[in-house]
């Protein structure tokens, strides 16, 4: 699968000692690294647009290194969709979660989610994301917010998908608790 992680249930490792943190522009170089680890395509440009922007919410996730000091293992973003361009309606999306191979199912992702629908629950009642059907491990994440399928289709918020399909997937954020 391109850049997917393995779907095996069960298989974490218990939480690493996470601290997260807004992304800056001296981070661009970072996450373009862990993209490259993680086989998943780099867009420097986007990412330096992205760190600038107020109106999305892209992190940066440390764990401490073996010598102590902090080393950023993952990061995550949000966008606005503001302008519709196909079948997914307008909102903020959760835009992207990777993490390091080396440092996953320690709970990384699972903190930069939850800080992420944070961000977009102090600004709307509903949130969004779109994903590969085949990528079980995305889903089997963000099952924690309760999201569930709004559709299918090959085009979502512009982007379009390997394999041919995406599905869009939505929560509602009014007095969410979510899952543990
Ligand atoms: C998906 C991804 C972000 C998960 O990162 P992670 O830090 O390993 O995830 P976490 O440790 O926070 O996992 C939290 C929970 O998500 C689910 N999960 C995460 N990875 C999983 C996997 N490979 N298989 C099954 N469930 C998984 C589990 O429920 C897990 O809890 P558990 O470890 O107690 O079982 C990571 O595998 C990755 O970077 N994949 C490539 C990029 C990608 O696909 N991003 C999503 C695009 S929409």
């Amino acid at each position: 699968m391109p850049g997917f992680a393995p779907f095996q249930p069960g298989a974490g490792h218990g939480p690493a000692q996470v601290s997260l943190r807004p992304a800056a522009p001296g981070d661009v170089e970072a996450v373009q690294e862990i993209q490259r680890r993680a086989g998943r395509p780099a867009h420097p440009d986007a990412y330096r647009r992205a760190v600038e922007n107020p109106d999305r919410c892209v992190l940066v996730a440390q764990c401490p290194s073996q010598a102590g000091d902090p080393i950023i293992v993952g990061w995550a973003q949000t966008y606005h969709h503001t302008a519709v361009v196909d079948a997914a309606p307008t909102g903020h999306y959760l835009g992207g979660v990777t993490v390091d191979p080396s440092w996953r199912r320690q709970g990384v992702a699972l903190a930069l989610t939850a800080a992420r629908v944070q961000w977009v629950a102090d600004r709307a009642d509903e949130v969004f994301y779109v994903v590969n059907p085949r990528n079980l491990a995305s889903i089997e994440l963000h099952r924690r917010w309760y999201f569930e399928e709004v559709m299918r289709s090959s085009r979502l918020t512009g982007i379009e998908f390997s394999g041919g399909v995406g599905i869009l997937m939505r929560a509602s954020l009014a007095e969410q608790v979510p899952r543990r």
